[in-house]
C-alpha cells in the first residue's frame, strides 16, 4: 500500500515531496524489519546457541536436532526449564545425558511452557520459522552456516561485533535522517504532517543513544590508560635501573588472584636510606613518610581494570601458566608511569588461550589430565593450548 502510495507521488512528479518521503519509507522499513519482526522464538533459542546447534553438530551440549521425537514433550519443558533440578532427582534420562556431557550443568531458563513449546517448535522446524520473510530467512541462514566450526565463544564474540557494526550503520542512517528532516521541519516544509517529523527525530535519537552506549562501553576498556598518581612513583627507576624484582612489592602475584599493590611500609624498607631522588629531590619521597607518619595507605589509582563479572587470576597465569608480566602488562621496567598497554577484552583473553602453549609435562598442576597426557605419550596431539583444557569455558572466567 505505502508503495502504491509513493509510486503515485512520483507519477505526479512531485519530486521534492517523494525524496523524503522514499527515505522515510527506507527508514521505516529497516527499522521494522531489524527491530520489530524478531520472532520470540528465535529471539529465545539465541540464549541456547551458544551451547546447541540444530542439524550442525555438537558444541557444549547435544545437537538439538531431531530432540523433539527423542524425548516426550513434558520430559523436555522441565529439563530445559530446570535441568539439574531433574539430573538431582535422579531421572534417568537427565542422568545419562549429564554424564554423556562431562557433567557439564546446562544452566536452567526461566520460560513459561508456552515458550519452551514455542522454542521446540523452532527446533522441530530445523532452525526455521514456520512462514518467513526474506529477512528472517536470511538470518537463521547466517547462524546455521557458522555453527559449524567455530566454537561458542568465537561465536559470541563474532555476533557481538557483528551487531556493534549494525548499530553503527543504523546510526549513520538516523543521523542522516534526522538532519533531513529538521531541515524540513524548519525549512522546507515539504511534509505537512509534523508528527512523521517527530517520530523520525525520536526514534533517530534512540538508535543514535544505543549506538553512542555500545561505543561508550567499548572504550570503557580504556586502552593506553595512564591516570597520574599521588606519587610520582617511577618503576623505570626502582624495576629497570636498580633491577628490584617485580615480586619484591607485587609481591601476592604468585600465590593469590591478586598481585596487590605494596603497602607504604613495603617502600620504607629502603627509603628510611634513601631520602633523595634524582628527578624529584625530596618532593616525592617526602610523601611516603607522611602516609607513614598519618597511618594512611597512600591512594593509588588502580590501571588495569575489568568489569566486576570476570574472573581472572594472577597465581593461575604466573605460576601455573608461567607467563612473564610483560605478556600482559608491556615493558613496565622501562615504564615512568604505568599505562595499560592490552585492552584487556574478552577477544584478547581468549586469543591468547586459543594459541597459548602450556607448559603442560612436568608441571604438577597438570596431572590430573590423564587423557591428554596420553594423547601427548602417543604423539596424537604436539602441544597443549590452555583452550584443550577449558579455557574458553564460560563459567571459568564468568561468575
Ligand atoms: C551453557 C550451555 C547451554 C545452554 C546455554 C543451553 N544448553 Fe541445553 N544442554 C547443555 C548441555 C551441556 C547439555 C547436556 C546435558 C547436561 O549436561 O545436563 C544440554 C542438553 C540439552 C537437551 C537434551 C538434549 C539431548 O539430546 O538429550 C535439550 C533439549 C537442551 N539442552 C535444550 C536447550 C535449550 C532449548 C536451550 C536454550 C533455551 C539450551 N539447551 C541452552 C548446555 C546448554
Ligand atoms: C618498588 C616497588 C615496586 C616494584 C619493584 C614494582 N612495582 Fe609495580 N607497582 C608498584 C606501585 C607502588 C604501584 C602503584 C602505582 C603505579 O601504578 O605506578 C605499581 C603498579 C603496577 C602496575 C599497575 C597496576 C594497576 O593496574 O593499577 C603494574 C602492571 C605493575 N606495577 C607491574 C609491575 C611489574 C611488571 C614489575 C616488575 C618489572 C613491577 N611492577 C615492579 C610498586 C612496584
Ligand atoms: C595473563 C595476563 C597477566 C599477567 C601474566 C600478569 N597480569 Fe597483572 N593484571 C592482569 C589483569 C587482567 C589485571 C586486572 C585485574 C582486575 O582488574 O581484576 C592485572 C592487574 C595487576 C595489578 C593491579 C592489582 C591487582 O592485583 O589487580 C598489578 C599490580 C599487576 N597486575 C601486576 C602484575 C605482575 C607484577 C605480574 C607478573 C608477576 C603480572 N601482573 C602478570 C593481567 C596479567
Ligand atoms: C628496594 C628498595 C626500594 C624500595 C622498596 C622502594 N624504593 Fe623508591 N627508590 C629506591 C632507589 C634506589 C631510588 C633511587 C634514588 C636515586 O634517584 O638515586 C628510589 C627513588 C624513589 C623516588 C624518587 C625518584 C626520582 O628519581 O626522583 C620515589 C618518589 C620513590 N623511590 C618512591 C617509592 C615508593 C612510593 C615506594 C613504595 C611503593 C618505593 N619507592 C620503594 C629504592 C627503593
Ligand atoms: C598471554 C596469554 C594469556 C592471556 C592474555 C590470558 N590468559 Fe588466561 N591463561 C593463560 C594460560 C597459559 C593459562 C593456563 C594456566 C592454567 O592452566 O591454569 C590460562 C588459564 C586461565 C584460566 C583457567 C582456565 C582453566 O581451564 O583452568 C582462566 C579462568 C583464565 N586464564 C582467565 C583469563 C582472563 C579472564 C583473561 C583476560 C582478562 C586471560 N585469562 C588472559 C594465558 C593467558
Ligand atoms: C578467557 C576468559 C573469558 C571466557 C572464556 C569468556 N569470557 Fe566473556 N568476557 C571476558 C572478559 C575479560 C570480558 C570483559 C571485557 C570486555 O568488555 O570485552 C567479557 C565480557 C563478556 C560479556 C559482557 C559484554 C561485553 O562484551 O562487553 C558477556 C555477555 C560475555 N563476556 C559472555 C561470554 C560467554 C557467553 C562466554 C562463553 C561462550 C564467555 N563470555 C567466555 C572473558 C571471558
Amino acid at each position: 500500500m505505502i508503495m502504491s502510495r509513493f509510486v503515485n507521488i512520483t507519477r505526479q512528479k512531485n519530486i521534492p515531496l517523494a525524496a523524503p518521503l522514499f527515505l522515510f519509507f527506507i527508514f521505516f522499513l529497516v527499522a521494522f524489519s531489524s527491530f520489530g519482526q524478531t520472532p520470540e522464538a528465535e529471539k529465545n533459542f539465541a540464549q541456547c546457541k551458544a551451547c546447541h546447534t540444530i542439524g550442525g553438530g555438537r558444541l557444549v551440549g547435544p545437537d538439538l536436532k531431531g530432540v523433539t521425537s527423542r524425548y516426550p514433550q513434558a520430559w523436555l519443558i522441565k529439563f530445559i526449564q530446570n535441568s539439574q533440578a531433574m539430573v538431582k532427582s535422579g531421572n534417568k534420562d537427565a542422568v545419562k545425558i549429564f554424564n554423556e556431557y562431562g557433567k557439564i550443568p546446562m544452566p536452567s531458563h526461566n520460560y513459561t511452557d508456552a515458550q519452551v513449546k514455542d522454542i521446540l517448535l523452532y527446533i522441530k522446524n530445523g532452525g526455521k520459522l514456520p512462514a518467513g520473510s526474506e529477512v528472517k530467512k536470511a538470518a537463521v541462514k547466517i547462524s546455521a552456516s557458522s555453527a559449524q566450526k567455530i566454537t561458542p565463544a568465537e561465536r559470541y564474540l563474532q555476533e557481538k561485533r557483528e551487531g556493534s557494526r549494525n548499530l553503527a550503520i543504523f546510526a549513520i542512517i538516523s543521523g542522516v535522517l534526522l538532519v533531513l528532516s529538521l531541515l524540513d521541519l524548519i525549512f522546507t516544509r515539504y511534509l505537512k504532517a509534523k508528527w512523521i517529523h517527530y517520530v523520525i527525530i525520536l526514534s533517530a535519537l534512540w538508535i543514535i543513544g544505543e549506538w553512542s552506549y555500545d561505543f561508550a562501553t567499548g572504550l570503557g576498556r580504556q586502552q593506553n590508560y595512564q591516570p597520574d598518581q599521588p606519587i610520582w612513583f617511577s618503576h623505570k627507576v626502582h624495576a629497570g635501573q636498580n633491577q628490584i624484582d617485580c615480586e619484591y612489592c607485587h609481591f601476592t602475584a604468585e600465590t593469590s588472584m591478586h598481585a596487590g599493590i605494596p603497602p607504604a611500609s613495603v617502600c620504607m624498607n629502603c627509603h628510611t636510606q634513601v631520602k633523595k631522588g634524582k628527578r624529584t629531590g625530596k618532593k616525592e619521597i617526602a610523601k611516603v613518610y607522611a602516609a607513614i607518619k598519618a597511618n594512611k595507605p597512600i591512594q593509588w589509582i588502580k590501571v588495569d581494570n575489568l568489569p566486576d563479572f570476570v574472573y581472572f587470576n594472577h597465581k593461575q597465569h604466573v605460576k601455573v601458566g608461567k607467563l612473564d608480566c610483560t605478556e600482559c602488562h608491556g615493558d613496565v621496567a622501562q615504564m615512568d608511569q604505568i599505562a595499560q598497554v592490552k585492552d584487556l577484552s574478552m577477544g584478547w583473553c581468549l586469543d591468547c588461550h586459543r594459541t597459548h602453549k602450556v607448559q603442560f609435562t612436568n608441571n604438577k598442576f597438570y596431572g590430573s589430565y590423564k587423557k591428554l597426557h596420553e594423547k601427548l605419550k602417543a604423539g596424537k596431539i604436539d602441544l597443549v593450548t590452555v583452550k584443550m583444557i577449558g579455557g574458553e569455558d564460560c563459567q571459568k572466567c564468568h561468575y
